[in-house]
């Protein structure tokens, strides 16, 4: 008797959120494919997400004047926001300057801010083309490719920023 009413305890706990799922609170309806596409718009470090399109530093330099210097300065050299440009091999010295050339481990970072979080009043209104002449330009004034490279899906994972290995990896133990 004892076993069997263990038994039937064990089965119910596990229904128990088959049957809430099944119920559910009657809100809301299931996001549409492309509801879930405008949201799902990560890029990996190595590249993986990365959608069609290309750019350069020349052609992201106007767009870079047009609707980023007012916040980021003339060429990125900041102010009254974040600076973007150089530092690069101070972080280590008496004077670090930390910016997407100078910190950012993975280029392919600047693509996933820049499309999701940039121009900061109107995020999201970029063009892929567009994110894209602005990660050259942003590679380009870091020194990191030339101004006539062409950055795309897989130009762009390939991109080695100067600070990839000054991170300490961390070994979690739990
Ligand atoms: C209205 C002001 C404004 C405009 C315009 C703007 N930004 Fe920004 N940007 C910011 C602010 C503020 C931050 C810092 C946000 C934070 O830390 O959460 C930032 C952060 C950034 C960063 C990350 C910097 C870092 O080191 O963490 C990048 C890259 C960037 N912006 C690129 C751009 C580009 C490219 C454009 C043009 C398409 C642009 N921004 C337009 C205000 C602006």
């Amino acid at each position: 008797m004892f076993m069997r009413s263990l038994v039937i305890v064990a089965l119910s706990a596990a229904a128990l959120p088959l049957l809430a799922r099944a119920e559910g609170p009657g809100l809301g309806r299931p996001a549409s494919p492309d509801e879930i596409a405008a949201w799902d718009i990560s890029i990996g470090p190595e590249g993986a997400g990365l959608p069609p399109g290309r750019g350069t530093a020349q052609q992201g330099a106007a767009i870079f004047a047009a609707k980023c210097a007012v916040c980021h300065g003339e060429k990125g050299a900041g102010k009254p926001n974040d600076q973007l440009v150089a530092g690069v091999g101070s972080l280590a010295g008496d004077a670090p300057v930390k910016t997407v050339g100078s910190f950012w481990p993975y280029a392919t970072t600047i693509f996933d801010y820049v499309r999701r979080a940039m121009p900061l009043p109107a995020p999201k209104s970029l063009s892929n083309d567009e994110v894209y002449a602005l990660t050259a330009y942003l590679l380009q004034q870091n020194g990191i490719i030339g101004d006539t490279e062409v950055i795309d899906a897989s130009s762009l994972p390939k991109v080695r920023m100067p600070n990839r290995d000054g991170f300490v990896p961390f070994a979690r133990t739990r």
